[in-house]
Protein backbone atom coordinates (compact mmCIF):
# COMPACT_ATOMS: atom_id res chain seq x y z
CA UNK A 1 0.00 0.00 0.00
CA UNK A 2 1.46 3.59 -1.05
CA UNK A 3 1.01 4.99 2.37
CA UNK A 4 2.28 8.27 3.86
CA UNK A 5 5.78 7.80 5.55
CA UNK A 6 5.60 4.10 4.74
CA UNK A 7 9.18 2.58 5.90
CA UNK A 8 9.01 -0.49 3.43
CA UNK A 9 12.25 1.30 1.39
CA UNK A 10 13.68 1.96 4.92
CA UNK A 11 12.71 -1.66 6.71
CA UNK A 12 15.96 -3.21 6.02
CA UNK A 13 17.95 -0.29 6.95
CA UNK A 14 16.17 -0.48 10.41
CA UNK A 15 16.14 -4.02 10.93
CA UNK A 16 19.79 -3.40 10.22
CA UNK A 17 20.54 -1.10 12.66
CA UNK A 18 18.59 -2.08 15.63
CA UNK A 19 20.45 -5.78 15.06
CA UNK A 20 23.72 -4.11 15.45
CA UNK A 21 22.68 -2.31 18.47
CA UNK A 22 20.78 -4.29 20.99
CA UNK A 23 23.07 -6.29 22.79
CA UNK A 24 21.06 -9.50 22.81
CA UNK A 25 19.70 -12.02 20.43
CA UNK A 26 16.46 -10.92 18.48
CA UNK A 27 14.92 -14.88 19.17
CA UNK A 28 14.69 -14.16 22.72
CA UNK A 29 12.84 -10.36 22.23
CA UNK A 30 9.50 -8.70 22.40
CA UNK A 31 9.32 -6.16 19.59
CA UNK A 32 6.76 -3.60 19.53
CA UNK A 33 5.71 -1.49 16.40
CA UNK A 34 3.56 1.07 18.17
CA UNK A 35 2.73 2.87 14.84
CA UNK A 36 2.37 0.32 12.88
CA UNK A 37 0.42 1.75 9.56
CA UNK A 38 1.07 -0.79 6.97
CA UNK A 39 2.41 -3.21 9.33
CA UNK A 40 5.72 -3.15 7.13
CA UNK A 41 7.93 -2.88 10.06
CA UNK A 42 6.50 -5.46 12.45
CA UNK A 43 6.28 -8.06 9.53
CA UNK A 44 10.14 -7.51 8.92
CA UNK A 45 10.78 -8.59 12.21
CA UNK A 46 8.39 -11.40 13.10
CA UNK A 47 10.25 -14.22 11.47
CA UNK A 48 12.96 -13.64 13.98
CA UNK A 49 11.86 -12.37 17.24
CA UNK A 50 9.91 -13.84 20.04
CA UNK A 51 6.70 -11.77 20.09
CA UNK A 52 5.24 -8.73 18.19
CA UNK A 53 3.08 -6.19 19.68
CA UNK A 54 1.64 -4.42 17.22
CA UNK A 55 -0.70 -0.94 17.37
CA UNK A 56 -2.44 1.45 15.19
CA UNK A 57 -5.14 4.39 16.21
CA UNK A 58 -6.61 3.72 12.93
CA UNK A 59 -8.70 0.68 12.62
CA UNK A 60 -7.32 -0.15 8.80
CA UNK A 61 -4.35 -0.46 10.25
CA UNK A 62 -5.40 -2.64 12.75
CA UNK A 63 -6.89 -5.00 10.82
CA UNK A 64 -3.95 -4.66 8.28
CA UNK A 65 -1.91 -6.22 11.67
CA UNK A 66 -4.28 -8.38 12.72
CA UNK A 67 -3.91 -10.33 9.66
CA UNK A 68 -0.16 -9.83 8.64
CA UNK A 69 0.52 -9.95 12.56
CA UNK A 70 -2.05 -12.25 13.70
CA UNK A 71 -3.13 -14.56 11.45
CA UNK A 72 -1.87 -17.90 12.16
CA UNK A 73 -3.88 -20.35 9.86
CA UNK A 74 -3.63 -22.98 7.11
CA UNK A 75 -2.00 -21.26 3.43
CA UNK A 76 -4.92 -23.74 1.15
CA UNK A 77 -7.68 -22.72 3.28
CA UNK A 78 -6.48 -19.04 2.91
CA UNK A 79 -6.31 -19.48 -0.93
CA UNK A 80 -10.16 -21.27 -1.50
CA UNK A 81 -11.48 -18.37 0.37
CA UNK A 82 -10.08 -15.70 -1.76
CA UNK A 83 -10.90 -18.12 -4.69
CA UNK A 84 -14.63 -17.93 -3.42
CA UNK A 85 -15.06 -14.36 -2.64
CA UNK A 86 -13.77 -13.59 -6.85
CA UNK A 87 -16.07 -15.93 -7.51
CA UNK A 88 -18.92 -14.19 -5.83
CA UNK A 89 -17.89 -10.57 -7.32
CA UNK A 90 -17.51 -11.97 -11.04
CA UNK A 91 -20.96 -13.58 -10.44
CA UNK A 92 -23.35 -11.32 -7.96
CA UNK A 93 -23.84 -7.55 -7.75
CA UNK A 94 -24.58 -5.83 -4.03
CA UNK A 95 -24.98 -1.89 -4.62
CA UNK A 96 -23.92 -0.65 -1.49
CA UNK A 97 -22.39 2.15 0.63
CA UNK A 98 -19.47 2.33 -1.68
CA UNK A 99 -22.05 2.55 -4.48
CA UNK A 100 -23.94 4.91 -3.15
CA UNK A 101 -21.85 7.22 -1.53
CA UNK A 102 -17.92 6.86 -3.51
CA UNK A 103 -18.73 6.26 -7.25
CA UNK A 104 -19.24 7.85 -10.32
CA UNK A 105 -23.05 7.58 -9.90
CA UNK A 106 -22.57 9.54 -6.15
CA UNK A 107 -20.62 11.86 -8.42
CA UNK A 108 -17.64 11.51 -5.82
CA UNK A 109 -15.80 8.94 -8.05
CA UNK A 110 -13.15 7.85 -5.99
CA UNK A 111 -14.07 4.28 -8.18
CA UNK A 112 -15.11 3.26 -11.20
CA UNK A 113 -19.23 2.07 -10.74
CA UNK A 114 -18.17 -1.44 -11.42
CA UNK A 115 -15.71 -1.62 -8.80
CA UNK A 116 -17.67 0.19 -6.01
CA UNK A 117 -20.37 -2.59 -6.73
CA UNK A 118 -17.53 -5.07 -6.83
CA UNK A 119 -16.15 -3.64 -2.81
CA UNK A 120 -19.69 -3.63 -1.88
CA UNK A 121 -20.51 -7.31 -3.02
CA UNK A 122 -17.21 -8.70 -1.44
CA UNK A 123 -17.67 -6.16 2.08
CA UNK A 124 -21.47 -7.79 2.33
CA UNK A 125 -20.08 -11.29 1.90
CA UNK A 126 -17.12 -11.16 4.34
CA UNK A 127 -19.72 -10.27 6.89
CA UNK A 128 -22.31 -12.55 5.83
CA UNK A 129 -19.63 -15.23 6.15
CA UNK A 130 -18.97 -14.57 9.86
CA UNK A 131 -22.22 -14.18 10.74
CA UNK A 132 -22.94 -17.36 9.70
CA UNK A 133 -20.02 -18.92 11.15
CA UNK A 134 -18.66 -19.42 7.53
CA UNK A 135 -15.24 -18.01 8.31
CA UNK A 136 -13.68 -17.39 11.79
CA UNK A 137 -12.40 -14.12 13.35
CA UNK A 138 -8.61 -14.78 11.44
CA UNK A 139 -10.12 -15.55 8.57
CA UNK A 140 -12.46 -12.79 8.60
CA UNK A 141 -9.30 -10.28 9.07
CA UNK A 142 -7.45 -11.73 6.38
CA UNK A 143 -9.94 -11.41 3.73
CA UNK A 144 -10.91 -7.94 5.13
CA UNK A 145 -6.91 -7.09 4.49
CA UNK A 146 -7.27 -8.59 1.08
CA UNK A 147 -10.09 -6.47 0.24
CA UNK A 148 -8.70 -2.97 0.95
CA UNK A 149 -5.07 -3.98 0.05
CA UNK A 150 -7.06 -4.92 -3.54
CA UNK A 151 -9.25 -1.72 -3.77
CA UNK A 152 -6.70 0.88 -2.46
CA UNK A 153 -4.99 -0.27 -5.82
CA UNK A 154 -8.11 0.88 -7.85
CA UNK A 155 -8.94 4.09 -5.98
CA UNK A 156 -8.73 7.04 -8.44
CA UNK A 157 -7.11 9.35 -6.60
CA UNK A 158 -3.35 11.15 -6.58
CA UNK A 159 -2.17 9.15 -3.78
CA UNK A 160 -4.14 9.41 -0.84
CA UNK A 161 -8.14 9.99 -0.31
CA UNK A 162 -8.07 13.70 0.50
CA UNK A 163 -9.77 13.83 -2.81
CA UNK A 164 -10.70 12.23 -6.13
CA UNK A 165 -9.14 12.61 -9.91
CA UNK A 166 -12.12 14.06 -11.87
CA UNK A 167 -11.43 11.65 -14.60
CA UNK A 168 -11.07 8.45 -13.86
CA UNK A 169 -7.49 7.32 -14.22
CA UNK A 170 -6.56 4.00 -16.28
CA UNK A 171 -5.17 2.25 -13.40
CA UNK A 172 -8.95 2.84 -11.90
CA UNK A 173 -10.48 1.25 -14.59
CA UNK A 174 -8.94 -2.32 -14.12
CA UNK A 175 -11.80 -4.78 -12.74
CA UNK A 176 -11.25 -5.55 -8.98
CA UNK A 177 -9.92 -8.82 -8.28
CA UNK A 178 -8.84 -9.78 -5.04
CA UNK A 179 -5.42 -11.11 -4.04
CA UNK A 180 -4.39 -12.82 -1.02
CA UNK A 181 -2.96 -11.01 1.61
CA UNK A 182 0.23 -13.62 2.39
CA UNK A 183 0.90 -13.68 5.88
CA UNK A 184 3.31 -15.94 7.71
CA UNK A 185 2.17 -18.26 10.04
CA UNK A 186 4.07 -18.64 12.89
CA UNK A 187 3.63 -19.97 16.71
CA UNK A 188 3.89 -16.70 18.11
CA UNK A 189 1.70 -15.21 21.06
CA UNK A 190 1.32 -11.88 19.06
CA UNK A 191 -0.31 -9.07 20.44
CA UNK A 192 -2.50 -6.37 18.13
CA UNK A 193 -3.95 -3.52 19.19
CA UNK A 194 -6.56 -0.12 17.97
CA UNK A 195 -5.76 2.22 20.84
CA UNK A 196 -4.07 5.45 21.26
CA UNK A 197 -0.01 4.81 21.72
CA UNK A 198 0.45 6.89 24.83
CA UNK A 199 -2.36 4.89 26.55
CA UNK A 200 -0.82 1.30 25.88
CA UNK A 201 2.59 2.47 26.56
CA UNK A 202 1.12 2.59 29.99
CA UNK A 203 0.08 -1.09 29.82
CA UNK A 204 2.93 -3.34 27.89
CA UNK A 205 6.43 -3.73 28.02
CA UNK A 206 9.38 -5.89 26.06
CA UNK A 207 12.55 -5.19 24.86
CA UNK A 208 12.52 -3.33 21.65
CA UNK A 209 10.06 -0.33 21.29
CA UNK A 210 10.19 1.17 17.60
CA UNK A 211 8.56 4.37 16.78
CA UNK A 212 7.23 5.62 14.09
CA UNK A 213 4.29 8.13 14.77
CA UNK A 214 3.36 10.87 12.26
CA UNK A 215 5.30 13.46 11.92
CA UNK A 216 3.78 16.58 10.44
CA UNK A 217 0.06 17.79 10.31
CA UNK A 218 -1.27 15.30 7.82
CA UNK A 219 -3.61 13.14 9.79
CA UNK A 220 -4.17 9.61 8.88
CA UNK A 221 -8.08 9.59 9.66
CA UNK A 222 -8.82 12.17 6.93
CA UNK A 223 -6.12 10.89 4.59
CA UNK A 224 -7.46 7.45 4.75
CA UNK A 225 -10.98 7.65 5.50
CA UNK A 226 -12.27 5.64 2.86
CA UNK A 227 -9.90 2.35 3.59
CA UNK A 228 -11.75 3.05 7.81
CA UNK A 229 -15.11 3.20 5.76
CA UNK A 230 -14.33 0.35 3.97
CA UNK A 231 -13.31 -1.92 6.87
CA UNK A 232 -15.84 -0.45 9.60
CA UNK A 233 -18.75 -0.62 7.08
CA UNK A 234 -20.86 1.53 9.32
CA UNK A 235 -23.83 4.20 8.17
CA UNK A 236 -23.26 7.82 8.47
CA UNK A 237 -23.91 10.68 6.11
CA UNK A 238 -20.64 11.49 4.41
CA UNK A 239 -19.67 15.21 4.35
CA UNK A 240 -19.32 17.50 1.39
CA UNK A 241 -17.85 17.22 -1.68
CA UNK A 242 -15.10 14.77 -1.03
CA UNK A 243 -17.35 12.74 1.39
CA UNK A 244 -15.50 12.80 4.48
CA UNK A 245 -16.04 10.97 7.59
CA UNK A 246 -15.86 11.90 11.40
CA UNK A 247 -11.96 11.12 11.71
CA UNK A 248 -9.38 10.76 14.88
CA UNK A 249 -7.15 13.99 15.29
CA UNK A 250 -3.50 12.89 16.68
CA UNK A 251 -1.87 14.91 18.95
CA UNK A 252 1.57 14.02 16.74
CA UNK A 253 0.18 16.29 14.02
CA UNK A 254 -0.40 19.17 16.66
CA UNK A 255 3.03 21.04 17.13
CA UNK A 256 1.61 22.54 20.38
CA UNK A 257 1.01 19.62 21.78
CA UNK A 258 3.86 16.78 20.12
CA UNK A 259 6.65 18.09 22.59
CA UNK A 260 4.65 16.56 25.30
CA UNK A 261 3.24 13.75 23.47
CA UNK A 262 6.79 12.10 23.06
CA UNK A 263 8.23 12.81 26.08
CA UNK A 264 5.14 11.35 27.70
CA UNK A 265 5.02 8.42 25.99
CA UNK A 266 9.27 7.63 26.73
CA UNK A 267 8.52 8.26 30.23
CA UNK A 268 5.89 5.59 30.53
CA UNK A 269 7.86 3.08 28.10
CA UNK A 270 8.87 -0.23 29.74
CA UNK A 271 11.34 -1.53 27.19
CA UNK A 272 15.31 -1.71 27.15
CA UNK A 273 15.50 0.13 23.80
CA UNK A 274 13.77 2.18 21.90
CA UNK A 275 13.98 3.62 18.17
CA UNK A 276 12.41 6.58 17.10
CA UNK A 277 12.04 7.20 13.13
CA UNK A 278 11.39 10.67 12.71
CA UNK A 279 12.86 13.57 9.54
CA UNK A 280 14.16 16.28 8.66
CA UNK A 281 11.26 17.94 7.82
CA UNK A 282 8.78 16.86 11.12
CA UNK A 283 7.47 19.23 13.68
CA UNK A 284 10.07 18.35 15.98
CA UNK A 285 13.24 19.19 15.65
CA UNK A 286 16.52 17.32 16.00
CA UNK A 287 17.29 19.34 19.31
CA UNK A 288 14.01 18.53 20.26
CA UNK A 289 13.98 15.26 20.19
CA UNK A 290 17.45 14.47 21.43
CA UNK A 291 16.51 17.06 24.78
CA UNK A 292 13.51 14.10 25.51
CA UNK A 293 15.62 10.97 24.92
CA UNK A 294 19.02 12.14 26.46
CA UNK A 295 16.52 12.74 29.86
CA UNK A 296 15.47 8.88 30.17
CA UNK A 297 18.96 7.08 29.29
CA UNK A 298 21.97 6.65 26.77
CA UNK A 299 21.20 8.78 23.81
CA UNK A 300 22.31 8.35 20.40
CA UNK A 301 21.15 8.40 16.41
CA UNK A 302 21.93 7.05 12.93
CA UNK A 303 21.32 8.93 9.97
CA UNK A 304 20.21 7.85 6.39
CA UNK A 305 19.92 10.46 3.09
CA UNK A 306 16.32 9.25 1.55
CA UNK A 307 15.10 10.01 -1.50
CA UNK A 308 11.52 9.84 -1.90
CA UNK A 309 8.57 10.43 -4.42
CA UNK A 310 5.82 12.62 -3.03
CA UNK A 311 3.00 13.11 -5.20
CA UNK A 312 1.34 16.75 -5.27
CA UNK A 313 -2.23 17.24 -6.42
CA UNK A 314 -1.56 17.65 -10.27
CA UNK A 315 -0.20 14.34 -10.12
CA UNK A 316 3.44 15.19 -10.68
CA UNK A 317 5.81 13.04 -9.24
CA UNK A 318 8.45 15.22 -7.68
CA UNK A 319 11.11 13.82 -6.08
CA UNK A 320 12.14 14.98 -2.36
CA UNK A 321 15.29 14.75 -0.49
CA UNK A 322 14.93 14.16 3.22
CA UNK A 323 17.39 13.00 5.98
CA UNK A 324 15.85 10.24 8.22
CA UNK A 325 17.15 9.51 11.71
CA UNK A 326 17.08 6.87 13.78
CA UNK A 327 17.20 7.82 17.27
CA UNK A 328 18.25 5.57 19.39
CA UNK A 329 17.53 4.95 23.44
CA UNK A 330 19.23 2.51 25.32
CA UNK A 331 19.09 1.89 29.60
C1 LIG B 1 4.38 7.30 9.79
S1 LIG B 1 2.94 6.30 9.94
C2 LIG B 1 3.59 4.72 10.31
C3 LIG B 1 4.07 4.05 9.07
C4 LIG B 1 4.51 2.61 9.28
N1 LIG B 1 5.73 2.50 10.04
C5 LIG B 1 4.68 1.95 7.93
O1 LIG B 1 5.83 1.76 7.49
O2 LIG B 1 3.67 1.66 7.29
C6 LIG B 1 2.24 6.83 11.46
C7 LIG B 1 1.08 6.00 11.99
O3 LIG B 1 0.72 6.47 13.28
C8 LIG B 1 -0.67 6.29 13.48
N2 LIG B 1 -1.07 7.16 14.61
C9 LIG B 1 -1.28 8.49 14.62
N3 LIG B 1 -1.54 8.93 15.88
C10 LIG B 1 -1.50 7.83 16.68
C11 LIG B 1 -1.68 7.62 18.08
N4 LIG B 1 -1.94 8.65 18.89
N5 LIG B 1 -1.57 6.37 18.56
C12 LIG B 1 -1.31 5.32 17.73
N6 LIG B 1 -1.13 5.46 16.40
C13 LIG B 1 -1.21 6.70 15.88
C14 LIG B 1 -1.26 6.62 12.13
O4 LIG B 1 -2.53 6.05 11.96
C15 LIG B 1 -0.21 6.06 11.17
O5 LIG B 1 -0.56 4.78 10.70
Amino acid sequence: MNYIGSKLKLSSFIFDEVKNTIKMDLKDCVFCDLFSGTSIVARTFKPYIKQVISNDIEFYSFVLAKNYIGNNFDKNRADLLIKELNQVILKTSLKGFIYDNYSEFANRQYFTNENATKIDTARITIEKWLKNSYINNQEYYFLLTSLLESADKLANTASVYGAFLKKIKKSALKDLVIEKADFLPTNQNNLVFNKNANELIKTIKGDILYLDPPYNSREYGANYHLLNTIAKYDEFIPKGKTGLRDYIRSNWCKKAKVYDELEELIKNANFKYIFLSYNDEGLLSFDDIKNIFSKYGEYSYISKDYQRFKADSNRVQKQNNTIEYLHILSR
